[in-house]
This record gives C-alpha cells, structure tokens and sequence, in this order.
C-alpha cells in the first residue's frame, strides 16, 4: 500500500502546478463550493493511478485543483464509502496521498442525519468530535510511519479552527449548531431505536463517512475541521422515512451556507 501510496503522489505531483497546503472533501450534495474554485485544472479519479472510483449518485468522482479565497487548495469531488465495498486502506486512501502532497490541513463535509433535538433540517453542524463505529479500524495493521501506533485523539477537530467557523458564523449571521458526529457502515439508514442509541451514546447527529478519513488525517499531523449538514432527523418518538434523494435535496439547500463559512475560512488561513 505504501508503493501505491508514493506512486499516485508522484503522479500528481509530476503533473501539479501549484502546491496547495489545504484540502477540502465534497460531501453527498455538496459540490457547489468546487464550482467557486478559479483557475482549476481537473483529474477525474479514473485517470488517476490506484485511485479509488467512487459509485454512488451526487459523487462526481475527481480531483479539482485550484483557488479559493484567494488561496491554494485542492478539493475531492466525491469519496470513497465503507458500504461501497470498499475497505479501509481504499476508503482512506487519498488522505495518505495528501500527507504526500504537503496537505497541512483538511475540510470535510457530510450529510448526516440529527438526533439532537435542537436541530432542524438544514441545520450546519460544526463536528467538535465523533465517536467511531465502523466495524474496521481504518489504522489496523501494519502502521504507517506518519505517525504512532497508538495515536492520540484528544483533539480531533482543531479548537481554533472551530473558533474561527464560530466566528465566521456570527459575523455572516448564520446559525451553526456544534455536536459530536457518529460514523457508521450504512448503506441503511438508522432503525428508531438506533437513532435513539447512538443519541444516548452521545452522538448529535449520524453518518456513513468522514470518521476514517479523519483518523488516518490526524495519524498524518493534518488539523482537521469538519461541517455536517442536517439533512434529515431521527428524533426520538419520531421516527420518519429517511432516503437519499431526500438527503441530497436539504444539503444542496443548505450548501450555500456551508460554502460561506468555508471559503472565508480559507481566505483567513
Ligand atoms: N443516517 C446515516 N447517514 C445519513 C443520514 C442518516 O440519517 N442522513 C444522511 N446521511
């Protein structure tokens, strides 16, 4: 994996005109943030080599480079799920190639479903931490030399980071919402007495990505902050249809918001 890993940094590298230091991954829906990126040049996952391909509907599958906020970044259109069939070492694969490109820090964003219940449909979520439940640990194994075996997590979403979105948000007028994150396998949506556990547990909202992209980020020394998009509920008492549509609907409604706080973000880092 670690071949596979330098050989796709390599190729980038080789065809790369800037060096971006931030990264940001689009989540379901959310894809309009890569259309404010200027002076891009594209590399559709296909074309790249190892590179996962992504498979599910609102994931365009590419890698844009460019500016935003007057900075460079480079952005993934589209990630790779556990429930795809994809394990681990793949799912997690473009944050070791990140690390590999000089990728200081990394902005994720997810559609999730809330189980706080403060939350509304349309609601941005500042992730302030996330509780793993994937069934495979996206670091078991032999350990990468990025970082330690045992790797500390007592901050996994930068603190001033987070300020600086609160800030943003305040400034701008927008209403964020902070809470913990659980990551789950899906591809099926919360049963009611799931949403009402993984609540009790201490998750305010659920969802079936970012969590090992983010561990093996941190494993890489990448600050991390992350927004999720409430995009449906699963209230205790309450239980509602859930589907994808659905959830693509409420986080395009809402991404311009997101995009905000983001592109400031980058502008002020
Ligand atoms: N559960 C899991 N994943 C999700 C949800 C949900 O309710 N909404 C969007 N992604």
């Amino acid at each position: 994996m670690y071949e596979k890993i330098q050989e796709t940094a390599s190729w980038l590298k080789e065809r790369m005109t800037t060096a971006p230091t931030t990264a940001i991954i689009l989540g379901t829906g959310l894809g309009q943030l890569a259309s404010e990126i200027t002076d891009t040049y594209e590399f559709p996952y296909s074309e790249i080599p190892h590179f996962p391909v992504s498979t599910v509907e609102g994931h365009a599958g590419k890698l844009i480079f460019g500016k935003l906020g007057g900075k460079d970044i480079m952005a993934m259109e589209g990630r790779f799920h556990y429930y795809e069939g994809y394990d681990m070492k793949e799912v997690t694969f473009p944050e070791r190639v990140m690390y590999e490109l000089g990728i200081k820090t990394l902005f994720v964003s997810n559609a999730s479903g809330g189980m706080n219940p403060e939350f509304k449909i349309g609601d941005l979520m500042i992730i302030t931490d996330h509780i793993n439940f994937f069934p495979e640990h996206p670091l078991r194994g032999k350990n990468f030399p990025t970082g330690p075996r045992f790797p500390d997590m007592h901050e996994p979403y930068d603190k001033q980071l987070i300020a600086q979105a609160d800030a943003i948000a305040r400034e701008k007028g927008i209403r964020v919402m902070h809470g913990v994150y659980v990551g789950v396998q899906g591809p099926t949506f919360e049963t009611p007495a799931e949403y009402a556990m993984y609540h009790r547990l201490g998750g305010d909202a659920v969802g079936m990505s970012t969590v090992p992209e983010v561990i093996v980020a941190r494993h890489c020394g990448i600050k991390v902050f992350g927004v999720s998009i409430i995009t449906d509920l699963g209230l205790e008492g309450q239980p509602v249809e859930v589907s994808h549509e659905e959830v693509q609907v409420a986080a395009n409604k809402a991404q311009p918001l997101m995009t905000e706080i983001m592109r400031e973000m980058i502008k002020r880092n």
